[in-house]
């Protein structure tokens, strides 16, 4: 039995995502974080920090900034400079800090959809508007795969001259989706064409499941199509996602151009605290001793994905099968007519998953498979009784 396949009392710690269900029979396939122990050498950074006994404010360290410089060299072939890295205690106020710094009043934030929530609310909630440009579904080569594309004829039409920032989740939350180089040179064209600023949120970028495929920054892709256009992007990230640090509350923005940055940093107007000493001992760990473990786990969680699309296809539900992160996005519709809200539905019948409708598309449902297999099948089991019986 391997680490990850060992279930623990989240519940003990008061877990977001086990909270929502205690005392009732559902398992959480929800929120996205892991159920899997973190990496032991990161386990060790933070004991022996708790060992030293003193917690007070802390610097990032300079050794952290190296780690930083070297693994976007070594990951991404990005060659970063130390005074780019804004720190951030998280990456939602990252998503809503890049519209405050980029749009005003009357001016638009462009985000595809379905849309990981944050990035259709931000624009909203920093006083501008929302473009929203829904991906085109297309039906995919395996049975009951379902895959998108970008509309590109309904964003050029879309954008005005008010249009001032193309958010981007690359990887793309919830559809698992990578963007193709030719998507990226057309996005860049557009960028370049009509003066567009980009918040790139790359923060599943070391999820890419095959463990082979390389991430490419959105800001390498804008550099290669035009240089100067790297001066016009903040790119969004952190280790939550891939280290399972998302309680810990660290991530960073990287910002090439000063007026930009300074708008940024501005923005957060002494409201923001810095990330804790445990974060930044945790994330120096992580990025320069991990990779063994970020590889196993890569192992478990394609297992975990293949799985789950085997078992969704006997459902008969079409789903995505992601390229990138822990989450397969599940069409429902065809059951609402039967059993109403499908993510209630599923909960009465035992498993929590997170509401299509969050994400711009009622009907359709996200399934984190980041969690033992033995819980994993056990959801499966039922939810496959719960789409038979409401197909009976
Ligand atoms: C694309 C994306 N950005 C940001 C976040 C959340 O980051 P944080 O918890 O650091 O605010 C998530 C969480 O799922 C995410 O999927």
């Amino acid at each position: 039995m391997s680490a990850f396949d060992q279930v623990s009392d989240r519940l003990a710690w008061s877990s977001t995502k086990w909270e929502k269900y205690r005392g009732r029979d559902v398992i959480p396939l929800w929120i996205a974080d892991m159920d899997f122990p973190v990496a032991p050498v990161i386990q060790e950074a933070i004991s022996a920090q708790v060992a030293h006994g003193n917690y007070g404010y802390m610097l990032p360290p300079q050794a952290l900034t190296q780690a930083m410089l070297d693994y976007h060299q070594r990951q991404y072939g990005w060659q970063i400079q130390s005074e780019w890295i804004v720190w951030l205690p998280g990456l939602v106020l990252g998503i809503n800090l890049a519209v405050k710094a980029c749009c005003e009043a009357g001016q638009s934030a462009i985000s595809f959809s379905p849309a990981y929530p944050p990035f259709l609310r931000a624009p909203g909630l920093q006083g501008s508007e929302l473009l929203n440009i829904p991906f085109l579904p297309r039906p995919g080569c395996l049975t009951g795969a379902l895959e998108y594309d970008i509309d590109f004829a309904r964003l050029e039409a879309a954008i005005t001259p008010d249009t001032r920032l193309l958010q981007l989740c690359h990887p793309h939350n919830p559809l698992g989706r990578l963007y193709t180089g030719a998507e990226l040179k057309r996005m860049a064209a557009l960028c370049e064409r009509f003066n567009l600023f980009i918040a790139s949120d790359e923060v599943h970028c070391d999820l890419i499941l095959d463990g082979v495929t390389k991430h490419v920054p959105f800001a390498l892709a804008l550099a290669e199509h035009a240089p100067q256009l790297v001066q016009r992007t903040i790119t969004i990230a952190g280790p939550g996602k891939t280290y399972n640090l998302a309680g810990l509350g660290i991530g960073w923005a990287i910002i090439p151009d000063p007026v930009l940055r300074t708008r940024f940093v501005d923005g957060m107007q002494k409201l923001v605290p810095d990330p804790s000493c445990f974060a930044y001992s945790a994330l120096q760990a992580a990025l320069n001793d991990a990779e063994d473990w970020r590889q196993e786990a890569l192992i478990y969680l394609r297992q975990n994905r293949d799985l789950t699309s085997q078992a969704l296809d006997q459902m008969g539900l079409p789903h995505t099968h992601p390229a990138a992160t822990y989450m397969t996005w599940i069409d429902a519709r065809e059951l609402v007519p039967k059993v109403g809200k499908v993510m209630v539905y599923f909960e009465k019948h035992g498993v929590g998953l997170s509401d299509g409708a969050d994400f711009g598309q009622p009907g359709f449902v996200r399934l984190n498979f980041a969690c033992p297999r033995s819980l994993l099948i056990k959801a499966l089991e039922r939810m496959q009784s719960a789409v038979t019986a409401a197909k009976a």
